[in-house]
């Protein structure tokens, strides 16, 4: 048995935020709504993305050393904002992780997928490895065992997302490529009703995919719901800071990390985080 990676926390320390690179930032845009007192520690590894194509070993070996990275920093809960590692790397993290506890996005998205469907039958979009580990299947199963869920990997939408074409045709045309498939009408038992957005990027897309989807249907993603887990989790564990304890210039205070391209980063990140990030503000890590 591995030594626990994290030492007990404190509940002065930052949250770490941990993703294949600028997509968590949708999810550390939600952590940092909900959990305003909080500083947070954001780890992309850009150097080594895209995950969502990787093996399970390669995803879980570079997740153990990015925890580790984080570990550096004495951080008192770890968010693992991105699908792909959340599928494939979650217990291996939570085993090193002693009792500092980390939260996954794949959960918290099948408990939302799961409010938000009247007919059991839900749609999931993700990268190709998290389809294929059937993540979001059995966390939607264990919730509603007679639920069904249709997957399907939308690799594109997470180029498009990091080009900035995040609407009109070209999106939508994508969007409706890989959606019209899981929402023909002539399915047996009728389409689904809901929709998960089972990777980090595709919350930036909503725009195109509400487009080429009837009104009827719900899209859900893990940021909102995941930022709750985490409250919950802090405030269990007597570490929740008071709103307004970690501010700077009336936002909380984050560092950003990544193991590539701090310029690119910035930029980029810029658009996930919805304010500006400057590359300065972006520390170079090797994990
Ligand atoms: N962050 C990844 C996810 O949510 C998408 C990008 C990647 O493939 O690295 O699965």
């Amino acid at each position: 048995v591995s030594e626990a990676l994290l030492p007990a926390a404190v509940g002065s320390a930052p949250i770490g935020v941990f993703d294949s690179g600028v997509g968590g930032l949708t999810v550390l845009k939600a952590l940092c709504a909900q959990l305003p007192g909080e500083s947070f520690v954001y780890l992309g590894d850009t150097a080594r993305l895209p995950y969502g194509t990787k093996s399970a070993a390669t995803v879980t070996r570079y997740s153990l050393k990015a925890a580790e990275a984080l570990a550096e920093y004495g951080v008192k809960c770890l968010v693992i904002a991105c699908n792909t590692v959340s599928a494939f790397a979650l217990p291996a993290i939570r085993e090193r992780a002693g009792a500092v506890p980390v939260v996954g996005v794949i959960e918290p998205g099948a408990e939302a997928a799961c409010s938000a469907s009247r007919s059991g039958h839900i749609a999931v979009i993700a990268t190709e490895g998290t389809v294929r580990r059937g993540a979001y299947q059995a966390a939607i199963l264990k919730l509603r065992s007679h639920a069904r869920v249709s997957a399907q990997p939308a690799a594109l939408l997470v180029a498009l997302a990091e080009e900035g074409l995040c609407s009109g045709p070209i999106a939508e045309a994508v969007a409706r490529h890989y959606l019209a498939p899981l929402f023909r009408e002539d399915l047996p038992g009728g389409p689904p009703d809901t929709l998960v957005l089972g990777c980090t990027h595709f919350p930036m897309l909503s725009d195109a995919i509400r487009a080429v989807l009837t009104p009827q249907v719900s899209i859900v993603d893990s940021a909102t719901t995941t930022a709750a887990q985490v409250h919950s989790a802090l405030k269990a564990a007597q570490l929740l800071r008071p709103a307004g304890a970690a501010q700077d210039n009336g936002a909380p205070a984050v560092r950003f990390l990544a193991t590539d391209d701090a310029g690119r980063f910035a930029r980029v990140g810029s658009r996930f985080l919805q304010r500006p990030i400057a590359s300065g503000e972006v520390e170079l890590v090797d994990l």
